[in-house]
């Protein structure tokens, strides 16, 4: 495989991808407000805890949304500007890839409260891929045919490579600019 196969290979990836992407750091941007979990504690910790809010969930997901109607009305232009073949998402995969991410996060929120986590403490690795999880495997629920077909070994290696990357990349932006509270 030449250079220009694993420029293509992330660039495919990260297309593939971005639906799942933006939803966490448009949930950054726009959180506030009632929490998921009402305040509501369990066995003397928060479920979730005020990170993890109605707002920031709901419009983290209509962003990925959009995000991928708007890469399936420029995949034809851009594919052939940049002379890769990019996926066409599905329907379901709409909503699959945004909502996907926002669960896995919330899942990790809901892991990270109950080993005594407070809001806002790191958890290395899981904080990097707990979206990525969440995203693919909704996404293969909903639709494992186009999963399967889309998501080859190859794909699969550089977004478990690129996607701690850009996390950490991202967050640093995020705190950098004031809309962050942590740079992870
Ligand atoms: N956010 C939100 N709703 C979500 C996810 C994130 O409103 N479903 C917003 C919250 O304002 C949150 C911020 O984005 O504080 C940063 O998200 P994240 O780092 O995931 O949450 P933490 O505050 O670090 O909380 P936790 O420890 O539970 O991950
Ligand atoms: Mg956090």
């Amino acid at each position: 495989m030449d250079i220009g196969d694993i420029f293509s290979l992330v660039l495919f990836s990260v297309w593939l991808m971005l639906p799942a992407y933006l939803p966490n750091n448009v949930a950054v941007l726009v959180g506030g407000g009632r929490p998921i979990d009402g305040g509501h504690e369990w066995a003397g910790r928060r479920i979730l805890g005020d990170g993890k809010t109605w707002r920031g969930t709901l419009v983290g997901t209509v962003v990925g949304i959009l995000a991928a109607t708007v890469l399936n009305a420029a995949n034809h232009d851009i594919s052939s500007l940049l002379g890769v073949t990019f996926p066409m998402f599905p329907l379901l995969v709409f909503v699959s890839l945004p909502l996907g991410a926002m669960l896995g996060d919330i899942a990790a929120s809901f892991i990270k409260r109950r080993t005594g986590r407070e809001r806002g403490a790191s958890f290395p690795v899981v904080d990097q891929l707990d979206f990525v999880i969440g995203a693919l495997v909704l996404t293969f629920l909903v639709s494992p045919v186009w999963f399967l077909s889309t998501f080859s070994i190859a794909v699969l290696v550089v977004i478990i490579v690129i996607t701690p990357v850009l996390h950490r990349a991202t967050n640093i932006i995020g705190y950098l600019l004031g809309v962050k509270q942590e740079p992870y």
